[in-house]
């Protein structure tokens, strides 16, 4: 896996706002290549392996439903610095504190519902475009 990929899914308040496409603009114009894009939804048992680290955290349940709600849209990304500089693009994890001008600032509604995710490193971002993809879906 090089080390210039990262993994996101635009999450289901912005796929069900339409916000999508605006989403998809900002990214590629921020420099981000899209290796891979689909729409799925996932079941809260799949929602719940996704987001496996967090399981004891008192968000997760209520994550995992959030997450299993509507149509999601994954895709792996690849720029140069793809980790550090995607999680810049989308802000902070509670929209509150996003930056202006950030992914999150813009579309999110709220620390649970915050419009996108972004994988925190290298190792993870592998893990989490293999979870949605075949490699033969990785252009
Ligand atoms: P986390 O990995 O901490 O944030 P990020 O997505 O920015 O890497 O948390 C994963 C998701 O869990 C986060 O995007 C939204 C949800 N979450 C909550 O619903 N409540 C919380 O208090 C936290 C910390 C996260």
């Amino acid at each position: 896996m090089p080390t210039n990929r990262t993994f996101t899914m635009i999450k289901p308040d912005a796929v069900q706002d339409g916000n999508s496409g605006a989403i998809i603009k900002m990214i590629e114009e921020a420099g981000f290549r899209i290796v891979a894009l689909k729409k799925t939804q996932l079941t809260p048992e799949r929602a719940g392996e996704f987001y496996a680290v967090h399981k004891e955290r008192p968000f997760y349940n209520d994550l995992c439903k959030y997450m299993s709600s509507g149509p999601i849209v994954p895709m792996i990304l690849e720029k140069d610095n793809a980790v550090a500089d995607f999680r810049t693009l989308i802000g902070a994890t509670n929209p509150a504190n996003a930056d202006e001008g950030t992914i999150r600032k813009l579309f999110a509604k709220s620390i649970e519902a915050n419009a996108i995710h972004g994988s925190d490193s290298d190792e993870n971002a592998e893990i989490e475009g293999n979870f949605f993809f075949a490699h033969i879906e990785q252009f």
